[in-house]
């Protein structure tokens, strides 16, 4: 069965509702609602929102993108699972859970659509709490600018001739509030004659300091398959991420909570605190979700290959990357 996207006309509170295969997306002026054939979901939509917008703007990651304990999506890398309870025991064991299989073009379109439609004027899904205004109400306008911003990816490492310049308050990259302490001084580099476009060096925490963007990983350097993809964080993660493959995560400054629970059935395994300078890696079997007190920095590092989801599922590879 090819499944196809459908909208309807504005509901009273003047935001469309979606349908992709057996799956309804609706929304008023606190909550958004979903519905399958077996079960009823409702979450508050700025976190509903907070994670929609990461699933739109990752292409639906690495693994699974829980926005909650509930609904989620799972990458197939081609295809994408849309599922209600698949990941959570009590509605499996109730046989309550629903999963639609549904072209990455196609679910991808629909779920920017559903941004669009219920992204209000003045409300950044990436912003902070605090440096957005709100989510609720009946509609009014729209946040397309912010929504359709991309996460930078570097072509060579960042500083490199022919990548992004880098943030500065010329090309309206201001310092975040909670960073005004970081020093914005640059390595000096002196390359031998010829070498000048392949040695590069930058001040990686200035970097950061200028991310006008919370819980959103850029991609500063590429080497072969290992990405270097530091963040800035500040409140909640908003999806609770269940990886395909190990990541590790280095604590770059200041501190995050982290809760990890079993990934397939939500049980909880343990409560991780990292602070500045801690370094862990996350087992490809957990999920997890971040808190972050104050703004920090976070260098997330990831395997990027397209052949370790299958090494792991099929057991040739260990769910953790190292034994202590
Ligand atoms: C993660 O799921 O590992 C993750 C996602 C976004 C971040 C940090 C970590 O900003
Ligand atoms: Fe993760």
């Amino acid at each position: 069965m090819t499944i196809r996207g459908e909208e309807s006309e504005p509901n009273e509170f003047g935001y469309r509702s979606f349908f992709l295969g057996q799956f309804q997306f609706s929304r008023d002026e606190y909550f958004a609602y979903i519905n399958w054939p077996t079960g009823r979901h409702v979450m508050s939509v700025d976190a509903f929102l907070r994670a929609l917008q990461r699933d739109v703007a990752w292409e639906f990651f690495y693994g699974i993108v829980n926005f909650d304990g509930v609904v989620g999506t799972m990458n197939h890398y081609g295809t994408v699972d849309l599922f209600a309870g698949r990941y959570n025991d009590a509605y499996r064991k109730a046989e309550l859970d629903h999963v639609e299989n549904i072209q990455t073009p196609v679910i991808k379109a629909a779920f920017a659509a559903m941004l669009s439609d219920w992204t209000n004027e003045g409300f950044d899904p990436f912003a902070s709490p605090q440096e957005t205004g709100s989510a609720f109400g009946i509609k009014h306008g729209d946040n397309d600018a912010a929504i359709s911003r991309h996460r930078v990816t570097a072509q060579r490492m960042v500083s490199l001739p022919g990548d992004e310049p880098l943030r500065s308050d010329d090309n309206g990259h201001p310092i975040n509030r909670m960073f005004a302490d970081v020093g914005q001084d640059e390595p000096e580099v002196y390359a031998e004659p010829g070498f000048e476009a392949e040695i590069g060096s930058f001040n990686l925490f200035a970097y950061l300091s200028r991310s006008p963007v919370t819980w959103n990983p850029s991609v500063v350097s590429v080497c072969r398959e290992s990405l270097y993809c530091p963040t800035t964080e500040e409140y909640i993660l908003p999806i609770i991420h269940g990886n395909d493959r190990a990541e590790w995560f280095v604590q770059l400054s200041d501190e995050i909570i982290w809760d990890v629970e079993d990934r397939d059935t939500g049980r909880k395994r343990a409560k991780v605190v990292m602070k500045a300078g801690d370094v862990a890696a996350m087992p490809s079997d957990i999920r997890h979700q971040g808190y972050s007190p104050k703004r920090s920095m976070l260098l997330v590092w990831e395997n990027a290959s397209s052949k370790v989801p299958e090494l792991i599922s099929t057991g040739r590879f260990p769910t953790q990357p190292v034994e202590f």
